[in-house]
């Protein structure tokens, strides 16, 4: 299925190198001084596991894709040659290992500005006139940051001979087709009204390829495609609808210039509103997987979800979904939402952090998760999860009741079904270690699995 379109990947993974210099220079370049100590956080739980089910080839791919670039996080991690980092990341030189570093940029806060503060509560969250205040308040400090030209220019001098590499490469009149050259005929194709829908899938199928590239995800931005993707799924074919929603979750990820983009364009209005409506399961699994992209390190999207009613759309998603497979996904976002915001409170003991963090704090202060999880019923529903005979999706269960716990613990205690599985899991689970070390295994992930569950007895006690 994938066939069509790995003629490409060549030509664009030798670009990604390339691609990733080049974004260096649109990055903001911090401050090699004010090193940050290396603080006692960890890393937010990987969300790989999402995708982890063997059945769906397609969200396999996702991972694939997603190997070449990085998902920066609070914390400086290291950059490995070739890979690309989401615009709007923080980018900095460690002077003391020579390596590039990387960390979460601030474009999904600034979002979040003074000026919406102020109207948020009496206008609706979406008004375009407070969604321009935002952008402009963006492109100021992108302004603002482009005079801090010294620095800016000791890095550029670095990445000027790729430069005349390129240059060269142009003169050499070698015809090969960029990637904005292929997003433009991609995006002309897709908006001719003459296609058929088979046309529009394969379309659709390149450009999902093509926007795990960070900057080709913002061109499609910038090129209008992002409301071709948001009509592909207000179609009345699913297969579009899933396609469009695929195409969306995947220019989402980790790309917070996409991340606003949508948000401006009504995409979790949208995305809401087909979780709620009655579409086919597999197109559930990728408006899913599209709501999960576009909250992720978003606050300003988060709060939104929830006072849009996201939690209940969620619950009666759970509900209705007796595979599994959607219980899993809803546990596993709920349980990544937490966390994150679990670990910007955490950072706050962390002495050496820079300014946004008192901003970013005050954001998440504003997504009243805890509240709504407990009002809304999931200290009942999660614990249902673990019911399920996958090993995976009960271990997405247990770190999710756990991460609940602070607000949960009183049902817990009351809920004697889920005693009553804590117990026969703790036992199911103990004897599957036992034979792991038989096999010489130790440590392995049925002890992890103990160990979750011990953690959750211990405070249930
Ligand atoms: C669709 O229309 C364009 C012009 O708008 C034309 O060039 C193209 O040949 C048409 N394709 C089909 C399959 O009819
Ligand atoms: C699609 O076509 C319309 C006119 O037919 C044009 O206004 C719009 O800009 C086009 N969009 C893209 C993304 O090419
Ligand atoms: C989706 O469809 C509705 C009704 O058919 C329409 O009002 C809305 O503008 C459409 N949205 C997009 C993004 O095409």
């Amino acid at each position: 299925m994938r066939l069509t379109s790995s003629s490409v990947r060549g030509a664009s993974l030798s670009c990604s190198t390339l691609a990733f210099l080049l974004l260096l220079h649109c990055c903001h370049i911090t401050s090699i001084l004010g090193q940050k100590s290396d603080s006692a956080l960890s890393v937010v739980e990987n969300t790989e596991g999402a995708e982890r089910e063997g059945v769906d080839e397609e969200e396999a791919m996702v991972d694939e894709g997603d190997s070449e670039v990085v998902h920066p996080t609070e914390e400086w991690q290291t950059l490995k040659p070739g890979q690309a980092v989401p615009a709007g990341s923080h980018v900095r030189l460690n002077l003391q290992t020579g390596q590039r570093e990387v960390r979460l940029g601030e474009e999904q806060l600034k979002y979040w500005t003074q000026e919406h503060r102020g109207k948020e509560e009496t206008q609706s969250p979406f008004s375009p006139d407070e969604l321009k205040q935002a952008l402009k308040k963006i492109k100021e400090d992108l302004n603002s940051e482009s005079k801090d030209t010294d620095q800016q220019d000791s890095v550029a001098s670095k990445f000027r001979p790729l430069e005349e590499l390129k240059r060269d490469m142009a003169q050499l009149d070698l015809l090969v087709e960029t990637d904005v050259q292929i997003m433009r005929r991609l995006l002309e194709q897709l908006n001719s009204s003459n296609l058929t829908t088979e046309q529009r899938l394969s379309i659709l199928l390149e450009l999902e390829y093509m926007v795990h590239q960070v900057d080709n995800a913002q061109t499609l931005c910038s090129m209008g495609g992002l409301q071709l993707i948001l009509q592909g799924l207000n179609s009345s074919d699913f297969r579009l609808q899933e396609s469009s929603a695929f195409v969306l979750g995947s220019a989402l990820a980790s790309n917070p210039a996409v991340q606003v983009k949508a948000v401006e364009n009504g995409a979790l209005q949208m995305l809401l509103t087909m979780l709620a409506t009655t579409p086919p399961l597999r197109v559930k699994k990728k408006v899913l997987f599209a709501v999960a992209s576009l909250l992720r390190h978003f606050p300003y999207a988060q709060s939104h979800f929830l006072s849009h009613g996201g939690l209940q759309v969620l619950s009666e998603l759970f509900r209705a979904d007796g595979g599994g497979v959607l219980r899993t996904r809803i546990v596993t976002m709920l349980y990544d939402m937490i966390a994150e915001k679990e670990l910007i409170s955490q950072a706050g003991l962390d002495p050496m952090l820079d300014g946004s963090h008192e901003e970013r704090v005050r954001q998440y202060s504003k997504v009243s998760l805890q509240g709504e999880l407990l009002e809304k019923g999931w200290c009942s529903l999660v614990p249902q999860l673990l019911e399920s005979t996958e090993h995976d999706y009960r271990e997405k269960a247990l770190r999710a009741l756990l991460a609940m716990a602070p607000v949960c613990l009183e049902q817990y205690r009351s809920d004697s079904a889920l005693l009553g599985s804590l117990l026969s899991l703790r036992d199911q689970y103990q004897e599957m270690v036992q034979s792991e070390m038989i096999l010489g295994e130790e440590n392995g992930y049925f002890a992890e699995i103990v160990e979750l569950i011990d953690a959750l007895q211990v405070k249930i006690k």
